[in-house]
């Protein structure tokens, strides 16, 4: 493997910004994209030169493996923009150990430090205009990698593509967020890999997502694979239950993502005094909990959402409403992570790193 450097990372420059043409108010989540976009492939078996380049469609070789094996892996987070108008990513190396840990699974090469958080820091030097002021005003961050090497043969291939492309976002979820708890579908097994951000894991949960849909409701909460009793996590986020006043939520396995949000959610309630169990949670005991009114609240955490406050829930056909609460411990320890982010609060954990 080379050893590329930040300054090694050669820019093209768009001859001209798409910028004033956005309308940064009104912005859907994942559909406008910057001038520029990082790529960097393994071939020979070393990572090559990265580089900065106009944001533009490429070729691929239609027998490429990623279309017939799914060998593709992502990231997804965030930079944050200040009063001061410096910019700053949150937690960037949990992403880099999250990415490498899936590129493993995947049987695909790690990309080096310098490529990864190299990469994003020049990238994100360049397109600083798109990171706007102002709380719920982000970029959105999306590293990702694919099997380019031609040839459909099933096993790994030989040549990959590390790319990173931005997207400016606000705030992804809005409205009230109904989950239907999963009785027959899974999203990952003991073995599988779940614990991987590899796109084939968001595509098995397309068609249930859909069923929950129809059915109105906006998420699944997953279920252990094998028993269906265990609570686990939700489409893009983990999920946290408020049973009395105690935090719970399921320990991270090999069926469930190690989410940044997560881990910096029972960080902050735990400095905040507020218990917080990593442990699973029964199904059976969240109705039960439901019914006897100590189910206080349930809410997802991820980077796209934040936090995302759940109002009821579904299982065997019955509809559980939680209880209106005035002092949501979700939206106190959303605002609490949020003021990190964007510097209002002092960042007491060194979460932030500044661009
Ligand atoms: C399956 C899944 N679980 C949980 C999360 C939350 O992780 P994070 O907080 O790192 O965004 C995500 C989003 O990345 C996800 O895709």
């Amino acid at each position: 493997m080379n050893t590329n450097t930040t300054e090694e990372i050669e820019i093209i420059r768009a001859t001209s910004s798409k910028i004033d043409t956005v309308d940064f108010e009104n912005l859907t989540f994942g559909n406008v994209f910057t001038d520029h976009m990082l790529i960097c492939d393994f071939k020979d078996n070393k990572w090559q030169k990265p580089i900065i380049k106009p944001y533009e469609p490429f070729l691929i070789d239609p027998s490429a493996k990623v279309f017939h094996y799914g060998q593709a892996i992502f990231e997804g987070m965030k930079a944050y923009k200040d009063d001061n108008d410096d910019v700053w990513l949150f937690r960037p190396d949990q992403n880099f150990i999250r990415f490498n840990k899936s590129a493993v699974r995947l049987a695909m090469p790690e990309v080096p430090e310098e490529i990864f958080i190299g990469g994003l820091k020049k990238i994100l030097d360049l397109e600083r205009n798109w990171v706007k002021k102002g709380i719920g005003n982000t970029l959105y961050l999306r590293p990702f990698m694919i099997a380019i090497g031609s040839g459909v043969i099933a096993q790994p291939s030989t040549q990959y593509r590390f790319m990173i492309i931005l997207s400016p976002a606000r705030s992804y979820y809005s409205g009230e967020v109904k989950v239907i708890i999963a009785e027959h579908y899974s999203r990952a097994a003991n073995g599988g890999i779940g614990a991987a951000k590899a796109a084939g894991n968001y595509s098995a949960q397309f068609y249930p997502q859909k069923l929950a849909n129809e059915k109105g409701f906006q998420q699944i909460i997953w279920t252990d694979d094998a028993t269906h009793t265990k609570l686990e996590e939700a489409g893009t986020m983990n999920v946290f239950f408020k049973i009395n006043d105690t935090l719970y939520t399921a320990p991270v396995s090999e069926r469930i993502l190690d989410g940044v949000t997560r881990k910096s959610i029972v960080d902050l309630a735990r400095k905040e005094g507020i218990k917080v169990e990593e442990r699973s949670v029964l199904v059976d005991e969240l109705v039960a909990a439901a019914k006897d009114g100590s189910l206080k609240e349930i809410f997802g955490a991820g980077t796209a959402a934040v936090i995302n406050p759940i109002v009821g829930f579904s299982y065997q056909d019955t509809y559980y409403e939680l209880p209106k609460i005035e002092n949501s411990t979700a939206l106190e320890l959303k605002q609490k992570l949020i003021n990190i982010q964007y510097k209002l609060a002092e960042d007491t954990f060194g979460w932030t790193v500044k661009v």
